[in-house]
């Protein structure tokens, strides 16, 4: 026998293994995304994230107040409306569904829990694309800059305590600082989706908000290359250059190695969402007796923290609030 290193003695008992766990999952740390539909008298369920629902202003109000109860840092609002146009007005216009949303909860939860919204054009624009289009039908940039900025202030003047602006334009952290500071808005913090992939993982999403991009078309134009590492800092340094909060990786499980490395780079937080895809794989895997659904979520989730992620928007915040505080 080797007289030194014996790894088993600290994991004889489930109080020892508790005492030196490199790693810690708790309610706090975790992040619900939630949907608001405008003009619905019912939420309607999302077949595709099992336990989700385009909620109506009244049901989004009592999930909110369970996820309070339940201990979650946060939640991030997206928008379904009723109407879309080429260059999504919804998402700045002061009765749109998220502003409505937006300052009904900061009604309700004040300070208590952090109350976040995602800055984008896609559900509100009529091609699903997450910016205005140019003549040739390809996203403009910097005509793209100022509708965020408008964006940001609508959230603002509603409420948000942080917006999360999510298009992957070039520069659209800056022009949202400036905006927000030039208002007045110099509290409200930034995250920034810095490191989001052209994932085939957000399909179960696109049901969520409704969403098609016009002609079979996608977001490679825009958002990053799976195949790129080195473009992540990148883009995240940009970020945290133009005034950025918090930066973000996403989707999360498939990206544990670029948010290790943004971990290592960057001192702000760093978060990571398990995006529509990753929940739903798992749903189904467990509704088919395959896996334990709930173990490995949780084995996920620790993951995620592991390799540095400070916080997760996470489909499952919800429902494993209880088990992980
Ligand atoms: C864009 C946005 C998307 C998601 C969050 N913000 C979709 C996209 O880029 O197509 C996906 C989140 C998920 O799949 O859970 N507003």
């Amino acid at each position: 026998m080797f007289p030194a290193q014996r790894p088993r003695r600290l994991r004889a008992s489930a109080a020892l293994r508790d005492l030196v766990a490199e790693t810690d999952l708790s309610a706090s740390r975790l992040i619900a995304p939630l949907f608001v539909a405008e003009g619905r008298d019912e939420p309607r369920p999302i077949l595709s994230l099992p336990g989700h629902s385009q909620h109506t202003l009244d049901s989004l109000r009592y999930e909110v107040e369970a996820l309070g109860r339940a201990g979650v840092g946060a939640v991030i609002l997206f928008g379904v409306p009723e109407t879309k146009d080429e260059t999504g007005s919804g998402a700045w216009d002061p009765e749109g569904v998220v502003q409505v949303a937006l300052a009904r909860l900061r009604a309700d939860v004040g300070d208590d829990l952090v109350v976040m919204a995602d800055l984008c054009l896609d559900e509100y624009t009529s091609h699903g694309h997450c910016g205005v289009l140019d003549a040739r039908g390809v996203v403009d940039n910097d005509a793209t800059l100022e509708l965020y900025a408008r964006v940001a202030l609508a959230q603002a003047e509603a409420g948000a305590h942080v917006v999360a602006p999510s298009g992957m334009m070039d520069g659209q952290v800056g022009a949202i600082r400036t905006a927000l500071d030039g208002a007045g808005f110099s509290d409200v913090a930034i995250l920034a989706y810095s490191a989001k992939y052209a994932s085939a993982l957000y399909g179960p999403f696109r049901e969520a908000v409704a969403v098609e991009i016009a002609g079979g078309g996608d977001r490679r134009g825009y958002q990053q290359d799976p195949r790129n590492r080195r473009e992540a800092l990148l883009e995240a340094r940009a970020d945290v250059d133009q005034g950025a909060d918090m930066v973000m990786v996403k989707p999360a499980i498939a990206y544990l190695d670029v948010l290790s490395d943004l971990r290592g780079a960057l001192e702000v937080p760093v978060l990571a969402y398990q995006v529509s895809g990753e929940y739903a794989m798992i749903k189904a895997a467990e509704e088919r007796g395959w896996i334990d659904g709930r173990a490995v979520a949780l084995e996920l989730l620790t993951a995620i923290r592991r390799a540095g992620a400070d916080a997760i928007l996470t489909y499952f915040a919800r429902e494993l609030a209880g088990a992980v505080s």
